[in-house]
């Protein structure tokens, strides 16, 4: 695909925006071809998703300036909704993201990022919400996910003031989970997708629907959500692996754990 490579090693699919050359900033062709990199994604057999930029200079330095540049009122709101959608579709993908941030994560970069489950960062990445430098408000969910993961205040304050973070200032708001030298942050990325594709995957997507939809209700009606997701591991192939391997574990210390789950 022209601007997405697609690469899979056993259940970790690892997708590159790959537009060097203008720090892969998202334009409307790059946003089709990583639309159509995510449906082409085998859920059968992918666990867990890496993204990650090309090159080691830049995760994604926004949306496309010059193609924003000329847009109507109209226009401008289509282009926030293709690209909304598609952050969307990220979010709610059944299986776990782990956006690994190799360099600048910036506006729509930055929502890219915010869209994946976990954050990863190198040494030199810059994350921020530029917009209000441009004239714009950021637009691919920027206003809403910056403020869910580090709290209005802090997140009021990078966006009106449009001032960049760099790696580790994002470490200390939690905006990421880890930093890393440039050279570790692929393999460490990697490393914690396989040994989340190595969990129950049936266990690990209901993982993923409590929490966000959890978030999104009260605590009555988020408890419930959890109950149902619970109750719904129950009879499947891998919970009858997993505790019977725990149990088999507990007549032979010896065992070491090892359980091929089936996703069944
Ligand atoms: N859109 C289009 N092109 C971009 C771009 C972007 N967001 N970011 C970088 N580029 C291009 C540059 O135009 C340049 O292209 P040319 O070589 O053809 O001139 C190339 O990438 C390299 O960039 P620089 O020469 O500027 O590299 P630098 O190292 O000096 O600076 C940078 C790097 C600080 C990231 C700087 O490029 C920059 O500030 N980029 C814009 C960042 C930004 O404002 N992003 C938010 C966009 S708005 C948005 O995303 C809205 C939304 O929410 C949907």
């Amino acid at each position: 695909m022209g601007y997405v490579n697609v690469e899979t090693e056993g259940a970790v699919a690892v997708l590159t925006i790959d537009r060097p050359k203008a720090l892969n900033a998202l334009n409307s062709e790059v946003l089709d071809d990583l639309n159509a990199a995510i449906d082409g994604l085998d859920l059968d057999t992918v666990r867990c998703l890496v993204i990650t930029g090309a090159g080691d200079k830049s995760f994604v330095a926004g949306a496309d300036i010059g193609e924003m540049s000329t847009l109507s009122k109209a226009e401008g709101e289509a282009f926030g909704k293709k690209g909304n959608d598609l952050f969307r579709k990220i979010e709610t993908l059944p299986i776990p993201t782990i956006a690994a941030v190799n360099g600048f994560a910036l506006g729509g970069g930055n929502e890219l990022s915010m869209s994946c489950d976990i954050r990863l960062a190198a040494e030199n990445a810059v994350f921020g919400q530029p917009e209000t430098g441009l004239g714009i408000t950021p637009g691919f969910g920027g206003t809403q996910r910056l403020a869910r993961l580090i709290g209005p205040g802090y997140a009021k304050q990078l966006v009106y003031s449009a001032r960049n973070i760099k790696a580790d200032e994002a470490l200390r708001v939690g905006l990421v989970n880890a930093v890393y030298p440039q050279e570790e942050l692929l393999p460490a990325a990697k490393k914690l997708a396989a040994t989340i594709a190595g969990n129950a995957p049936i266990a690990v997507r209901a993982c993923k629907k409590a929490i966000n939809e959890g978030l999104e209700q009260n605590m009555d009606d988020a408890i419930v959500t959890e109950e149902k997701l619970f109750g719904s591991c129950f009879e499947t192939e891998d919970q009858r692996a997993g505790m019977g391997n725990f149990l088999k574990k507990k007549d032979d210390p010896t065992k070491v754990r090892h359980v091929a789950f089936q996703n069944k």
